[in-house]
Protein backbone atom coordinates (compact mmCIF):
# COMPACT_ATOMS: atom_id res chain seq x y z
CA UNK A 1 0.00 0.00 0.00
CA UNK A 2 2.62 2.01 1.03
CA UNK A 3 4.88 1.48 -1.55
CA UNK A 4 2.03 2.02 -3.93
CA UNK A 5 1.11 5.61 -2.29
CA UNK A 6 4.95 6.67 -2.99
CA UNK A 7 4.94 5.36 -6.95
CA UNK A 8 1.21 7.48 -7.33
CA UNK A 9 3.44 10.45 -5.49
CA UNK A 10 6.25 9.51 -7.93
CA UNK A 11 4.18 9.82 -10.72
CA UNK A 12 2.92 12.49 -10.39
CA UNK A 13 5.60 14.35 -8.93
CA UNK A 14 7.52 13.23 -12.51
CA UNK A 15 4.08 14.37 -14.67
CA UNK A 16 4.64 17.62 -12.76
CA UNK A 17 8.11 18.07 -13.66
CA UNK A 18 7.26 17.21 -17.18
CA UNK A 19 4.32 19.28 -17.57
CA UNK A 20 6.49 22.47 -15.89
CA UNK A 21 9.39 21.79 -18.08
CA UNK A 22 7.18 22.17 -21.07
CA UNK A 23 5.85 25.11 -19.95
CA UNK A 24 9.10 26.45 -19.22
CA UNK A 25 10.22 25.47 -22.48
CA UNK A 26 7.41 26.83 -24.70
CA UNK A 27 7.42 29.98 -22.68
CA UNK A 28 11.28 30.34 -23.08
CA UNK A 29 11.13 29.75 -26.32
CA UNK A 30 8.08 32.02 -26.95
CA UNK A 31 9.64 35.73 -26.93
CA UNK A 32 6.21 38.24 -28.39
CA UNK A 33 7.78 40.37 -31.22
CA UNK A 34 7.61 43.75 -28.43
CA UNK A 35 9.90 41.45 -26.37
CA UNK A 36 12.25 40.58 -28.96
CA UNK A 37 12.06 44.59 -29.99
CA UNK A 38 13.34 45.64 -26.55
CA UNK A 39 16.10 43.19 -26.24
CA UNK A 40 17.42 44.14 -29.29
CA UNK A 41 16.73 48.17 -28.75
CA UNK A 42 20.31 48.90 -27.40
CA UNK A 43 22.11 46.83 -30.29
CA UNK A 44 20.62 48.54 -32.54
CA UNK A 45 21.13 51.88 -31.51
CA UNK A 46 24.81 50.91 -30.82
CA UNK A 47 25.78 50.58 -34.78
CA UNK A 48 29.30 50.39 -33.76
CA UNK A 49 31.66 48.09 -31.73
CA UNK A 50 34.64 46.85 -31.11
CA UNK A 51 36.06 43.42 -31.38
CA UNK A 52 39.18 42.01 -29.87
CA UNK A 53 41.47 38.94 -30.71
CA UNK A 54 43.53 38.15 -28.00
CA UNK A 55 45.35 34.85 -26.65
CA UNK A 56 48.66 32.83 -26.79
CA UNK A 57 48.35 33.16 -30.21
CA UNK A 58 49.23 37.34 -29.88
CA UNK A 59 52.09 36.83 -28.69
CA UNK A 60 53.56 34.63 -31.50
CA UNK A 61 52.85 37.53 -33.35
CA UNK A 62 52.87 35.53 -36.82
CA UNK A 63 56.15 34.21 -36.32
CA UNK A 64 56.93 30.55 -36.11
CA UNK A 65 60.28 29.51 -34.41
CA UNK A 66 62.02 32.71 -35.35
CA UNK A 67 60.45 32.60 -39.25
CA UNK A 68 57.05 34.58 -40.22
CA UNK A 69 54.21 32.30 -41.23
CA UNK A 70 53.10 35.20 -44.06
CA UNK A 71 52.03 38.78 -44.19
CA UNK A 72 48.41 37.87 -44.83
CA UNK A 73 45.54 35.82 -43.21
CA UNK A 74 44.31 35.37 -39.50
CA UNK A 75 47.36 34.34 -37.55
CA UNK A 76 45.19 33.71 -34.39
CA UNK A 77 45.57 30.52 -36.69
CA UNK A 78 48.41 29.74 -36.58
CA UNK A 79 48.74 27.02 -34.96
CA UNK A 80 47.18 25.16 -37.54
CA UNK A 81 48.95 26.91 -40.25
CA UNK A 82 51.93 24.92 -38.52
CA UNK A 83 49.93 22.29 -37.92
CA UNK A 84 51.23 22.09 -34.05
CA UNK A 85 49.59 19.88 -31.48
CA UNK A 86 48.87 21.80 -28.60
CA UNK A 87 51.89 20.56 -26.27
CA UNK A 88 54.44 22.24 -29.07
CA UNK A 89 52.13 25.18 -29.61
CA UNK A 90 52.23 26.00 -25.87
CA UNK A 91 55.53 25.49 -25.82
CA UNK A 92 56.27 28.15 -28.35
CA UNK A 93 53.69 30.72 -27.37
CA UNK A 94 53.29 30.64 -23.61
CA UNK A 95 56.68 32.80 -23.16
CA UNK A 96 55.42 35.47 -24.91
CA UNK A 97 52.55 35.77 -23.63
CA UNK A 98 52.94 38.15 -20.56
CA UNK A 99 49.73 40.46 -19.99
CA UNK A 100 50.85 43.70 -18.33
CA UNK A 101 48.58 44.88 -15.39
CA UNK A 102 46.02 47.55 -16.36
CA UNK A 103 45.76 46.77 -19.91
CA UNK A 104 41.93 46.14 -20.25
CA UNK A 105 41.77 49.32 -19.42
CA UNK A 106 43.47 50.71 -22.04
CA UNK A 107 41.44 48.61 -24.58
CA UNK A 108 37.68 49.33 -22.99
CA UNK A 109 39.17 53.71 -22.90
CA UNK A 110 39.93 53.28 -26.70
CA UNK A 111 36.93 51.80 -27.13
CA UNK A 112 34.40 54.43 -25.70
CA UNK A 113 37.25 57.18 -27.43
CA UNK A 114 36.34 55.67 -31.01
CA UNK A 115 32.74 56.19 -30.04
CA UNK A 116 32.09 52.04 -29.74
CA UNK A 117 29.12 50.90 -27.64
CA UNK A 118 30.18 47.51 -27.08
CA UNK A 119 33.03 45.81 -27.18
CA UNK A 120 33.59 41.82 -28.12
CA UNK A 121 36.42 39.74 -27.16
CA UNK A 122 37.35 35.95 -27.36
CA UNK A 123 37.19 34.15 -24.23
CA UNK A 124 38.13 31.31 -25.64
CA UNK A 125 39.39 30.77 -29.64
CA UNK A 126 39.90 27.92 -31.67
CA UNK A 127 43.37 26.68 -29.94
CA UNK A 128 41.46 25.91 -26.86
CA UNK A 129 43.45 27.92 -24.84
CA UNK A 130 40.87 30.01 -22.36
CA UNK A 131 40.74 33.75 -20.63
CA UNK A 132 38.35 32.94 -17.94
CA UNK A 133 39.58 30.88 -15.10
CA UNK A 134 37.80 27.50 -15.95
CA UNK A 135 37.00 24.39 -12.99
CA UNK A 136 37.14 21.93 -16.14
CA UNK A 137 41.07 22.85 -17.71
CA UNK A 138 44.61 23.67 -16.73
CA UNK A 139 44.44 25.72 -20.04
CA UNK A 140 43.28 28.55 -19.13
CA UNK A 141 44.39 32.46 -17.97
CA UNK A 142 44.18 31.58 -14.19
CA UNK A 143 46.76 28.81 -14.41
CA UNK A 144 49.20 30.32 -16.56
CA UNK A 145 49.17 33.67 -15.66
CA UNK A 146 47.57 33.60 -11.92
CA UNK A 147 44.73 36.05 -13.29
CA UNK A 148 41.55 35.56 -14.12
CA UNK A 149 41.85 37.92 -17.24
CA UNK A 150 38.03 37.51 -18.78
CA UNK A 151 37.02 39.13 -15.08
CA UNK A 152 39.50 41.96 -15.78
CA UNK A 153 38.31 43.12 -19.31
CA UNK A 154 34.89 42.71 -18.38
CA UNK A 155 34.78 44.87 -15.69
CA UNK A 156 36.99 47.23 -17.60
CA UNK A 157 34.19 47.25 -20.52
CA UNK A 158 31.56 47.86 -17.76
CA UNK A 159 33.74 50.70 -16.21
CA UNK A 160 33.52 52.84 -18.93
CA UNK A 161 29.46 52.42 -19.79
CA UNK A 162 30.03 50.04 -22.80
CA UNK A 163 28.37 46.68 -23.18
CA UNK A 164 30.19 43.40 -23.12
CA UNK A 165 30.25 40.68 -25.72
CA UNK A 166 32.08 37.37 -25.07
CA UNK A 167 33.35 35.37 -28.32
CA UNK A 168 33.35 31.97 -27.71
CA UNK A 169 35.02 28.97 -30.37
CA UNK A 170 32.74 25.84 -30.23
CA UNK A 171 35.83 24.54 -31.87
CA UNK A 172 38.79 23.67 -30.07
CA UNK A 173 42.17 22.37 -31.47
CA UNK A 174 43.29 21.70 -27.55
CA UNK A 175 40.60 19.60 -25.89
CA UNK A 176 41.64 16.06 -26.29
CA UNK A 177 37.95 14.34 -26.86
CA UNK A 178 37.57 17.13 -29.23
CA UNK A 179 36.84 14.60 -32.59
CA UNK A 180 38.07 15.93 -35.52
CA UNK A 181 37.03 13.19 -37.10
CA UNK A 182 33.41 13.65 -36.16
CA UNK A 183 34.08 17.57 -36.91
CA UNK A 184 35.01 17.46 -40.48
CA UNK A 185 34.05 20.32 -41.91
CA UNK A 186 35.89 22.30 -38.93
CA UNK A 187 39.55 23.17 -39.04
CA UNK A 188 41.50 20.96 -36.68
CA UNK A 189 45.68 21.06 -36.61
CA UNK A 190 45.57 17.57 -36.57
CA UNK A 191 43.52 16.54 -39.34
CA UNK A 192 44.50 13.68 -41.59
CA UNK A 193 46.83 12.31 -38.92
CA UNK A 194 45.64 9.87 -36.36
CA UNK A 195 44.97 11.11 -32.99
CA UNK A 196 47.60 10.79 -30.68
CA UNK A 197 45.33 9.95 -27.22
CA UNK A 198 42.96 6.92 -29.28
CA UNK A 199 39.20 7.20 -29.76
CA UNK A 200 38.11 10.41 -28.78
CA UNK A 201 34.36 10.72 -27.86
CA UNK A 202 32.38 14.00 -29.07
CA UNK A 203 30.02 14.24 -26.17
CA UNK A 204 32.48 14.71 -23.78
CA UNK A 205 33.76 17.36 -25.46
CA UNK A 206 29.77 18.94 -26.17
CA UNK A 207 29.61 18.56 -22.01
CA UNK A 208 32.96 20.70 -21.57
CA UNK A 209 31.47 22.91 -24.20
CA UNK A 210 27.97 23.29 -22.23
CA UNK A 211 30.12 23.57 -18.34
CA UNK A 212 32.41 25.96 -19.87
CA UNK A 213 29.66 28.55 -21.54
CA UNK A 214 27.54 27.82 -17.99
CA UNK A 215 30.84 29.37 -16.29
CA UNK A 216 30.88 32.56 -18.70
CA UNK A 217 26.96 33.31 -18.27
CA UNK A 218 27.10 32.68 -14.47
CA UNK A 219 30.51 33.95 -12.73
CA UNK A 220 30.99 37.88 -14.30
CA UNK A 221 27.77 39.65 -13.84
CA UNK A 222 25.96 40.86 -17.14
CA UNK A 223 27.15 39.45 -20.25
CA UNK A 224 25.23 41.64 -23.38
CA UNK A 225 26.31 39.28 -26.41
CA UNK A 226 27.76 35.75 -27.42
CA UNK A 227 29.18 35.86 -30.32
CA UNK A 228 29.93 31.82 -30.99
CA UNK A 229 31.99 30.66 -33.54
CA UNK A 230 31.41 28.48 -35.55
CA UNK A 231 29.27 25.84 -36.94
CA UNK A 232 29.06 24.37 -40.61
CA UNK A 233 26.61 22.48 -42.57
CA UNK A 234 27.18 18.60 -41.24
CA UNK A 235 28.51 20.01 -37.85
CA UNK A 236 26.17 22.66 -36.75
CA UNK A 237 22.89 23.10 -34.62
CA UNK A 238 22.45 19.55 -33.18
CA UNK A 239 26.11 18.36 -33.36
CA UNK A 240 26.91 21.23 -30.34
CA UNK A 241 23.29 20.55 -28.63
CA UNK A 242 22.82 24.60 -29.48
CA UNK A 243 19.33 23.95 -28.64
CA UNK A 244 20.03 23.22 -24.99
CA UNK A 245 22.81 25.53 -24.83
CA UNK A 246 20.78 28.93 -25.92
CA UNK A 247 18.06 27.60 -23.38
CA UNK A 248 20.58 27.65 -20.64
CA UNK A 249 22.13 30.69 -21.94
CA UNK A 250 18.81 32.63 -21.78
CA UNK A 251 17.57 31.25 -18.52
CA UNK A 252 21.09 32.74 -16.61
CA UNK A 253 20.83 35.64 -18.98
CA UNK A 254 17.52 36.31 -20.05
CA UNK A 255 18.44 39.59 -22.20
CA UNK A 256 21.30 37.97 -23.74
CA UNK A 257 21.81 38.97 -27.72
CA UNK A 258 23.60 35.99 -29.56
CA UNK A 259 24.96 35.35 -33.22
CA UNK A 260 23.92 33.11 -35.62
CA UNK A 261 27.48 31.03 -35.53
CA UNK A 262 26.09 28.31 -33.50
CA UNK A 263 23.65 27.15 -36.54
CA UNK A 264 24.71 26.41 -39.90
CA UNK A 265 23.76 30.11 -41.73
CA UNK A 266 26.07 30.66 -44.65
CA UNK A 267 28.56 33.47 -43.22
CA UNK A 268 32.33 32.55 -43.53
CA UNK A 269 32.04 32.92 -47.66
CA UNK A 270 32.78 36.29 -48.46
CA UNK A 271 29.00 36.51 -49.97
CA UNK A 272 27.26 39.28 -51.13
CA UNK A 273 24.35 37.56 -51.35
CA UNK A 274 21.35 39.49 -49.76
CA UNK A 275 19.42 36.72 -50.42
CA UNK A 276 21.30 34.13 -48.34
CA UNK A 277 21.97 36.32 -45.70
CA UNK A 278 18.31 36.58 -45.83
CA UNK A 279 18.10 32.81 -44.96
CA UNK A 280 18.81 33.90 -41.22
CA UNK A 281 16.31 32.85 -38.88
CA UNK A 282 15.39 34.24 -35.59
CA UNK A 283 15.52 31.19 -33.46
CA UNK A 284 18.82 30.44 -34.86
CA UNK A 285 20.38 33.71 -33.27
CA UNK A 286 19.49 37.53 -33.08
CA UNK A 287 21.83 38.40 -35.78
CA UNK A 288 23.84 37.21 -38.89
CA UNK A 289 27.30 37.56 -39.19
CA UNK A 290 28.89 39.36 -42.75
CA UNK A 291 32.60 38.32 -42.55
CA UNK A 292 34.76 41.07 -43.84
CA UNK A 293 32.28 41.79 -46.42
CA UNK A 294 29.78 44.82 -46.72
CA UNK A 295 26.62 43.64 -48.01
CA UNK A 296 25.57 45.43 -51.20
CA UNK A 297 22.32 46.37 -49.85
CA UNK A 298 20.45 46.61 -46.78
CA UNK A 299 18.01 43.32 -45.11
CA UNK A 300 15.23 44.66 -44.43
CA UNK A 301 13.53 42.68 -41.54
CA UNK A 302 16.94 41.35 -40.37
CA UNK A 303 19.34 42.25 -37.40
CA UNK A 304 23.40 42.14 -39.29
CA UNK A 305 26.57 42.91 -37.87
CA UNK A 306 29.83 43.52 -40.03
CA UNK A 307 32.93 42.18 -38.38
CA UNK A 308 36.26 43.52 -40.33
CA UNK A 309 39.93 43.56 -39.41
CA UNK A 310 42.08 46.96 -39.87
CA UNK A 311 44.52 44.54 -41.97
CA UNK A 312 44.26 41.54 -42.98
CA UNK A 313 44.29 39.11 -39.47
CA UNK A 314 42.33 39.09 -36.18
CA UNK A 315 44.78 37.81 -34.16
CA UNK A 316 48.01 40.07 -33.89
CA UNK A 317 50.77 39.79 -36.75
CA UNK A 318 54.06 42.33 -36.59
CA UNK A 319 54.03 40.94 -40.51
CA UNK A 320 50.65 42.20 -41.73
CA UNK A 321 51.28 45.83 -42.44
CA UNK A 322 48.01 46.05 -45.50
CA UNK A 323 46.45 48.43 -42.89
CA UNK A 324 43.09 49.93 -44.09
CA UNK A 325 43.53 53.94 -44.28
CA UNK A 326 41.15 56.07 -42.08
CA UNK A 327 38.97 57.05 -44.68
CA UNK A 328 38.20 53.23 -45.56
CA UNK A 329 37.42 52.69 -42.11
CA UNK A 330 35.11 55.44 -41.69
CA UNK A 331 33.53 55.36 -45.25
CA UNK A 332 33.20 51.55 -44.25
CA UNK A 333 31.48 52.39 -40.96
CA UNK A 334 29.08 54.90 -42.45
CA UNK A 335 28.48 52.70 -45.93
CA UNK A 336 27.37 49.91 -43.08
CA UNK A 337 25.08 51.95 -41.00
CA UNK A 338 23.44 53.31 -44.12
CA UNK A 339 21.76 50.32 -45.01
CA UNK A 340 20.50 49.43 -41.36
CA UNK A 341 23.91 47.63 -40.21
CA UNK A 342 26.74 47.57 -37.35
CA UNK A 343 30.22 47.15 -37.34
CA UNK A 344 32.25 45.30 -35.23
CA UNK A 345 36.01 46.82 -35.93
CA UNK A 346 39.00 44.48 -34.93
CA UNK A 347 41.73 45.08 -33.13
CA UNK A 348 44.78 42.45 -32.49
CA UNK A 349 46.69 43.40 -28.87
CA UNK A 350 50.30 42.06 -28.76
CA UNK A 351 51.34 39.50 -25.81
CA UNK A 352 51.31 42.04 -23.12
CA UNK A 353 48.35 43.23 -24.34
CA UNK A 354 49.08 46.28 -25.64
CA UNK A 355 47.66 47.21 -28.46
CA UNK A 356 49.54 48.08 -32.13
CA UNK A 357 49.75 51.69 -32.07
CA UNK A 358 48.35 51.95 -36.11
CA UNK A 359 45.10 50.56 -34.37
CA UNK A 360 45.15 53.23 -31.80
CA UNK A 361 45.71 56.29 -34.12
CA UNK A 362 43.01 54.79 -36.26
CA UNK A 363 40.36 54.51 -33.47
CA UNK A 364 41.72 57.75 -32.36
CA UNK A 365 40.85 59.00 -35.79
CA UNK A 366 37.18 57.38 -35.78
CA UNK A 367 37.14 58.81 -32.78
CA UNK A 368 37.60 62.29 -33.34
CA UNK A 369 35.00 61.91 -36.70
CA UNK A 370 32.76 60.43 -33.85
CA UNK A 371 32.97 63.02 -31.68
CA UNK A 372 31.48 65.80 -34.36
CA UNK A 373 29.29 63.11 -36.14
CA UNK A 374 28.47 60.18 -33.88
CA UNK A 375 24.79 61.74 -34.02
CA UNK A 376 24.37 60.44 -37.55
CA UNK A 377 25.54 57.33 -36.65
CA UNK A 378 24.08 56.25 -33.07
CA UNK A 379 20.13 55.18 -32.85
CA UNK A 380 19.96 55.70 -37.02
CA UNK A 381 18.91 53.45 -39.17
CA UNK A 382 18.77 52.42 -42.49
CA UNK A 383 18.62 55.18 -45.60
CA UNK A 384 15.43 55.82 -47.00
CA UNK A 385 16.60 56.86 -50.64
CA UNK A 386 18.85 54.91 -52.94
CA UNK A 387 22.62 55.31 -51.95
CA UNK A 388 23.96 58.77 -53.77
CA UNK A 389 26.76 59.11 -56.00
CA UNK A 390 28.76 61.45 -53.64
CA UNK A 391 28.00 59.38 -50.07
CA UNK A 392 25.40 57.96 -47.69
CA UNK A 393 22.85 58.60 -46.09
CA UNK A 394 21.32 57.48 -42.41
CA UNK A 395 18.21 58.31 -40.74
CA UNK A 396 16.21 59.18 -37.71
CA UNK A 397 12.85 60.31 -37.37
CA UNK A 398 12.06 63.96 -38.73
CA UNK A 399 15.70 63.49 -40.14
CA UNK A 400 18.16 62.75 -42.25
CA UNK A 401 21.86 62.77 -42.43
CA UNK A 402 23.58 63.37 -45.68
CA UNK A 403 27.50 61.79 -45.38
CA UNK A 404 28.99 63.42 -47.87
CA UNK A 405 32.47 61.64 -49.03
CA UNK A 406 32.91 63.82 -52.53
CA UNK A 407 32.17 67.26 -51.90
CA UNK A 408 30.24 69.20 -54.72
CA UNK A 409 32.19 71.59 -56.82
CA UNK A 410 29.40 73.28 -57.84
CA UNK A 411 28.41 74.15 -54.60
CA UNK A 412 24.85 72.55 -54.39
CA UNK A 413 23.60 68.83 -53.15
CA UNK A 414 20.22 67.53 -53.92
CA UNK A 415 18.52 65.36 -51.49
CA UNK A 416 15.77 63.46 -53.18
CA UNK A 417 13.03 64.70 -49.92
CA UNK A 418 9.51 65.34 -51.77
CA UNK A 419 6.51 66.40 -50.35
CA UNK A 420 8.21 67.23 -47.10
CA UNK A 421 9.14 70.71 -46.09
CA UNK A 422 12.51 70.90 -44.79
CA UNK A 423 12.68 73.17 -41.35
CA UNK A 424 16.67 73.44 -41.30
CA UNK A 425 19.35 71.90 -42.77
CA UNK A 426 23.22 72.39 -41.01
CA UNK A 427 26.37 70.98 -40.82
CA UNK A 428 27.37 68.82 -37.66
CA UNK A 429 30.88 70.41 -38.27
CA UNK A 430 29.55 73.75 -37.49
CA UNK A 431 29.39 74.55 -33.94
CA UNK A 432 26.84 77.24 -34.12
CA UNK A 433 24.36 74.73 -36.51
CA UNK A 434 23.91 77.76 -39.19
CA UNK A 435 21.30 77.02 -41.23
CA UNK A 436 22.14 76.30 -44.78
CA UNK A 437 19.91 77.72 -48.22
CA UNK A 438 17.88 74.99 -49.05
CA UNK A 439 15.31 75.19 -52.09
CA UNK A 440 12.57 72.97 -53.09
CA UNK A 441 12.68 71.59 -56.74
CA UNK A 442 10.89 68.37 -58.53
CA UNK A 443 13.86 66.00 -58.01
CA UNK A 444 13.74 67.35 -54.05
CA UNK A 445 15.54 69.43 -51.82
CA UNK A 446 18.75 71.50 -52.97
CA UNK A 447 21.33 72.48 -50.10
CA UNK A 448 23.89 75.37 -51.09
CA UNK A 449 26.78 74.13 -49.01
CA UNK A 450 29.92 76.11 -48.85
CA UNK A 451 32.86 75.54 -51.34
CA UNK A 452 35.07 73.43 -48.81
CA UNK A 453 33.84 70.42 -47.19
CA UNK A 454 35.18 70.38 -43.51
CA UNK A 455 35.94 67.02 -43.41
CA UNK A 456 37.96 65.38 -46.18
CA UNK A 457 36.90 62.30 -45.18
CA UNK A 458 33.49 62.50 -44.73
CA UNK A 459 31.30 65.88 -43.65
CA UNK A 460 27.82 65.23 -42.46
CA UNK A 461 24.34 67.45 -43.51
CA UNK A 462 21.93 67.28 -40.91
CA UNK A 463 18.29 67.67 -42.88
CA UNK A 464 15.65 68.45 -40.17
CA UNK A 465 11.89 67.79 -41.92
C1 LIG B 1 36.39 33.14 -38.46
C2 LIG B 1 37.76 32.69 -38.05
C3 LIG B 1 38.24 33.33 -36.85
C4 LIG B 1 37.78 34.70 -36.52
C5 LIG B 1 36.37 34.95 -36.89
C6 LIG B 1 35.94 36.39 -36.76
O1 LIG B 1 35.41 32.37 -38.05
O2 LIG B 1 37.84 31.30 -37.90
O3 LIG B 1 39.60 33.19 -36.71
O4 LIG B 1 37.79 34.76 -35.16
O5 LIG B 1 36.09 34.47 -38.10
O6 LIG B 1 34.77 36.64 -37.42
Amino acid sequence: MRRLSTLRTSLIASLVLVFACAVFVSTAGAETKAEREARMKWWREARFGMFVHWGLYSGLAGTWKEKPVGTRGGMEWIQQRVRADTWEYAHEAVPHFRPTPGFAKEWAELAKEAGCRYVVFTTKHHDGFCLFDSEYTTYDAHDLVGRDLCKEITDAIRAEGLKVGYYHSVIDWHHPQYDYFKADQLPHPLKGKPSPNGARNHDIYVNYLHRQARELFSNYGRVDIIWWDYSKKGNDGPFWRSDELMAMARSLQPAIISNNRLYHIPHIEKDDSVDRLRTWKPEQGDFTTPEQTIPSTGIPGVDWEVCMTMNTTWGYSVHDEAWKSNETLIHNLVDIVSKGGNYLLNIGPKGDGSIPQESIDAMQAIGRWMATNGEAIHETTASPFEKPAWGRYTAEPGRIYAHVFDWPSDGKLTVPLKGKPVTKAYLLADASRKALKTQAGPSGVTIQVPSRAPDPIASVIAIEY
